[in-house]
């Protein structure tokens, strides 16, 4: 992570990377408007579509080396937020949030680690983590 310090929108492309390889939102919903063809499926008006994001976001037609994670990954078309103009309403503050928190943790420790095996949530709409426990060394 030695390279996020100098480099002044490393952190920016690295969230973005994050977003994309643990996307917190996994499946979005929506039901058609009409019919509809997407690639080689027909869609029938009215019905309801599970969206995988998570997987949209793995796509190897879309991202060389998909789980992979690339904090230099540009172009990083990522779904997280979803899409169209129900796109998430918090995704500014969402990012702004994740650099905040990310160029702080590295200007207050020169080194983090994991200490522990982290415990996944389990939950198939949101990813996260229960416990992500880390060695912090000043
Ligand atoms: C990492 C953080 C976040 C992620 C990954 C995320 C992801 C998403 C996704 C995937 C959607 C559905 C988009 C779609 O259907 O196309 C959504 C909708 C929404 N999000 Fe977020 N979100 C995050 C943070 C936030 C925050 C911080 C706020 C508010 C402060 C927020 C407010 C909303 C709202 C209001 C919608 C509904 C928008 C609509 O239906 O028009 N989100 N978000």
């Amino acid at each position: 992570m030695g390279d996020l310090r100098e480099h002044p929108n490393a952190i920016g492309t690295a969230v973005e990377e994050f977003l994309r390889m643990e996307s917190s939102n996994q499946l979005g919903n929506r039901r058609a408007a009409t019919d509809a063809v997407l690639g080689d499926i027909s869609i029938k008006a009215g019905s309801y579509l599970h969206i995988c994001i998570g997987a949209a976001n793995r796509d190897p037609g879309q991202f060389t080396d998909p789980d992979r994670l690339d904090i230099h990954r540009q172009p990083n078309r990522h779904l997280a937020f979803g899409t169209g103009i129900h796109a998430c309403a918090g995704m500014s503050l969402a990012r702004m949030e994740a650099q905040v928190a990310v160029s702080r943790l590295l200007q207050r420790f020169s080194r983090i680690e994991p200490s522990a095996a982290p415990v996944r949530g389990g939950r198939a709409r949101f990813r996260g983590f229960i416990s992500y426990p880390v060695r912090l060394g000043a």
